[in-house]
C-alpha cells in the first residue's frame, strides 16, 4: 500500500490507519533485514539522500540501509561538510538536491519545523528524521512496531516514558502516536526537564517515579540530551541515576516482564543500569533492527514499486 501523502514529517499528520499500514508493511520487510540476501528491488532507479545537520548513528545508517536493501542510489550528506557551511540556506540546499534528481531528502536538524520548511520547496519527499525539540516520526514508528510485535496491539497498555522529557522529541513523537494507538503514556522525569503542559498532548504525569512504572507494560527510558541543555538541570549523573535512572529494583513495580526500551544512544548507568540495559526484558537492541524494517516501510509507501 502506498501512503497518500508526498511527506512524512510527524506522527501528528500520520492517521491510525496510516500508522498501522506502516506497521503492517514493516513487518514484510523485517523479512528482507532478517533474510541472508537482503535485497530487492522496489526502489530501483529512486535516489534517496540523507541530509543531516545533527550526528546520528541509528537512525542515518539505518536509512541508507533501507535504501540499499531496496537497490536505491544512496548519497549522504552531513552539514559541516557541505555548502551549508559556506552560508547556503535549507531552501536553496533542498533546491540544489532536487535539481540531482533526489526522490526522498531524509533530514535531521537541530531546528524545529526545519523539515517542514524544507517540503514546501522540494518535489522530493521529505522525511523527518528528528528536528529538535519537535519530532522524530521514524523513531516512534519503529517504538510502536516493537511494541506491537511483543504485545500484539496498544489497546489498554501503560508506557511509562522517563527521563528528560523536556528536550525529547522522541517522547513527543511516542505521546502523540501512542495515544492514537490506543494506549495510555505516563510520564515522569526531574522537575525541571518537564514541559508545562505535557497533558495537552496526550500524556499523563506521575507524581513520582514508582507511581510511573507502577504496573507498567512498557518501560521507555530516555536519554539526557546534556547537548540540549543551556545549564545544569541536574545536579550531578549520579545523583540522576540515583533518583531517575531505570534499575532492576525500580523495573519490580512494572508488569511481570514488561518490556524496556530506549531509542539509543544510552547513557550507560545514567538513565539505565547495563543490567536492565542488557537484561532479558530489553528490547534495544532489536528496535535497532526493526528500524531498518520501518524505514524500508516508509521509503517503499513513499515512492517504490514491485519491480
Ligand atoms: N535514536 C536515534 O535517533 O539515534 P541516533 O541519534 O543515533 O540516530
Amino acid at each position: 500500500m502506498k501512503l497518500e501523502r508526498k511527506d512524512v514529517l510527524g506522527l501528528k499528520e500520520l492517521s491510525a490507519d496510516e500508522i498501522t499500514s506502516i506497521l503492517n508493511t514493516a513487518e514484510y520487510m523485517r523479512k528482507i533485514v532478517l533474510s541472508d540476501s537482503k535485497k530487492v528491488h522496489y526502489l530501483r532507479g529512486r535516489t534517496v539522500i540523507t541530509l543531516f545537520y545533527e550526528n546520528s548513528t541509528r537512525t542515518r545508517v539505518s536509512f541508507e540501509l533501507a535504501a540499499k536493501y531496496m537497490s536505491a542510489d544512496t548519497v549522504n550528506i552531513t552539514a559541516n561538510a557541505s555548502s551549508v557551511a559556506k552560508g547556503e540556506t535549507l531552501m536553496d540546499t533542498g533546491r540544489t538536491l532536487d535539481s540531482m534528481g533526489a526522490d526522498v531528502i531524509i533530514i535531521r536538524h537541530n531546528m524545529s519545523g526545519a523539515p517542514h520548511h524544507l517540503a514546501k520547496y522540494v518535489k522530493a519527499s521529505v522525511i523527518n528524521a528528528g528536528d529538535g525539540m519537535h519530532e522524530h516520526p521514524t523513531q516512534a514508528l519503529l517504538d510502536l512496531f516493537t511494541i506491537r510485535r511483543h504485545l500484539g496491539g496498544f489497546d489498554g497498555l501503560k508506557v511509562a516514558i522517563l527521563g528528560d522529557i523536556y528536550h525529547s522529541r522522541v517522547a513527543r513523537s511516542n505521546i502523540i502516536g501512542l495515544r492514537k494507538m490506543g494506549a495510555t503514556p505516563v510520564v515522569y522525569g526531574p522537575a525541571t526537564m518537564m514541559p508545562v503542559e505535557i497533558e495537552k498532548m496526550g500524556a499523563e504525569t506521575a507524581p513520582t517515579l514508582e507511581d510511573a512504572i507502577e504496573n507498567a507494560d512498557v518501560v521507555m527510558g530516555l536519554r539526557v540530551q546534556l547537548e540540549r541543555q543551556k545549564k545544569a538541570l541536574f545536579p550531578s549523573r549520579s545523583e540522576y541515576a540515583k533518583y531517575f535512572g531505570i534499575s532492576p529494583g525500580k523495573l519490580k513495580n512494572a508488569k511481570k516482564n514488561a518490556l524496556v526500551l530506549h531509542p539509543g544512544p544510552v547513557n550507560r548507568g545514567v538513565e539505565m543500569t547495563s543490567a536492565v540495559i542488557d537484561g532479558d526484558d530489553s528490547v534495544i537492541n532489536e528496535q535497532v533492527t526493526n528500524g531498518v524494517a520501518v524505514r524500508m516501510a516508509l521509503l517503499y509507501m513513499l515512492t517504490g514499486s514491485e519491480q
